[in-house]
């Protein structure tokens, strides 16, 4: 910061020195935690005014405050502030706003860093007519990022006029990453739902129609519509236990499981499945029970979903092995999941804990997949406070491994 942009800041630092002196560290304390900076910018740009106005009023009894504080202070903000002159000339820059628009110079036009035709014209808008003024703003490039602009009119201040306006930035790149999601998840859902939904519809139209009479086809079609509303069902059960989670995923597990007796269970449940497949299933325990925080319930959905996937994708190899063992030093269980199958090309690995994705479309759904098994896997985990690291490569099989904490008082 140079000299004179630290001197242009006066303006807010006599009102940060008058903020703190009307007893507002509460505020201070959420702006610098950096929750709901949006609105407690906009609450301090507000009082910005109001102090502004009683600062210029006060007598110089303010030795205390240190310029080079206020302006570490709007450093330490997440969220890029700008003020701006009568002729939207930019007068200061937080480090977020430095950081986010390295083109931004001190008494340049705000324009020369930000082209966007509706920012600047609400920015002329406050600076015309006063008041405050929202807009959105996006880029794509260098990285794609989302910001929500107020700006906000400065009443002239008596001694520092300088300031006419301050523009706050609100990145919410990570919230309209969200809003997508959602709309893509509801998207997909409802897409996964209306493929079987399509095809029950148009059987039932035959055999209303052309194969009423026909008893064969009858006895087919209905098995097909069976199997497409199994597929519904599951889907639907799936959507649940995965919205089910979620909503607990900050609640650590009240339970206590055995490991080595849960994944007994479940292994012994899946026999039947890996002998159906040609595929010979083993595995391997240390002697004893290991004790891990957890519910049943959720860890044997999250082994059986993962068990299930080495059997159905890794059948090629002819066997899948489990094992569980104590990491060292102890407080860590693994679980190790292995398949001789064809293994999966890396490009596919980060990606496979997204709901709906797949590898191969045609296989998961003749192999009953919804696509969302490994989501509700990584759900599982993170209320578990566990891990998953997926291990695999091209014709070298699969190996997904678990990590669950087992704390010394339940071991
Ligand atoms: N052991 C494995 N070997 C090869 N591919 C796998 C394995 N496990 C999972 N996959 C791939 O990851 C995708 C997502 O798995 P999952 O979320 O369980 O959904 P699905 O319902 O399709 O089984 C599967 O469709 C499959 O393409
Ligand atoms: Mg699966």
């Amino acid at each position: 910061m140079t000299g004179r942009l630290t001197a242009a800041l006066a303006l807010g630092l006599v009102a940060i020195g008058a903020l703190l002196s009307v007893g507002a560290f509460g505020l201070v304390a959420v702006l610098l935690a950096g929750a709901a900076v949006g609105g407690a910018l906009a609450l301090l740009a507000g009082r910005w005014n109001r102090a502004a106005n009683r600062a210029a009023r006060l007598p110089e009894r303010r030795g205390t405050l240190r310029p080079g504080a206020g302006m570490a202070m709007l450093d330490a903000l997440p969220d890029p502030v700008i003020s701006l002159s009568r002729r939207a000339n930019v007068m200061t820059a937080n480090r977020a706003a430095r950081l986010a628009f390295p083109a931004l110079g001190q008494d340049e036009p705000l324009s020369f860093a930000l082209r966007d035709p509706r920012l600047l014209e609400a920015v002329q808008s406050v600076l015309d007519k006063g008041g405050e003024q929202r807009c959105a703003l996006s880029f794509r490039t260098p990285v794609e990022r989302a910001f929500d602009c107020r700006i906000m009119a400065l009443e002239a201040a008596g001694a520092r006029p300088e300031a006419a306006a301050v523009l706050v930035m609100t990145d919410v790149t990570e919230q309209r990453a969200v809003e997508a999601m959602r709309v893509d998840f509801v998207a997909n859902a409802s897409h996964e739902l209306r493929t079987p939904l399509a095809s029950i519809l148009g059987f039932v139209e035959t055999l209303q129609g052309p194969a009423r009479n026909d008893a064969a086809a009858r006895e087919r079609f209905l098995g097909i519509m069976a199997d497409q509303a199994r597929r519904m069902a599951r889907l639907v059960d799936d959507l649940l236990s995965l919205s089910r989670i979620e909503l607990k995923e900050h609640l650590a597990p009240s339970g206590t499981v055995d490991l080595a007796g849960l994944l007994g269970q479940t292994v012994g449940a899946l026999t039947g499945l890996a002998r159906d497949r040609g595929v010979v299933l083993s595995l391997e325990v240390p002697p004893g029970p290991l004790m891990a925080a957890g519910e049943r319930d959720e860890l044997t959905s999250a082994f059986e979903n993962l068990i299930e996937n080495a059997i159905k994708y890794g059948k090629s190899g002819g066997k899948v092995e489990v094992s569980l063992v104590r990491a060292e030093p102890p407080g860590e269980a693994i679980i190790a999941v292995r398949d001789y199958g064809p293994g999966i090309a890396a490009e596919h690995l980060p990606r496979l804990t997204e709901r709906f994705y797949r590898v191969d479309n045609a296989l998961s759904r003749a192999e009953g997949g919804t696509g969302l098994g490994l989501a509700l896997v990584k759900h599982t985990l993170n209320r578990h406070r566990g891990r998953l690291t997926i291990q695999s490569a091209p014709g070298k099989g699969t190996t997904v491994l678990v990590s669950l904490p087992c704390p010394p008082a339940v071991m």
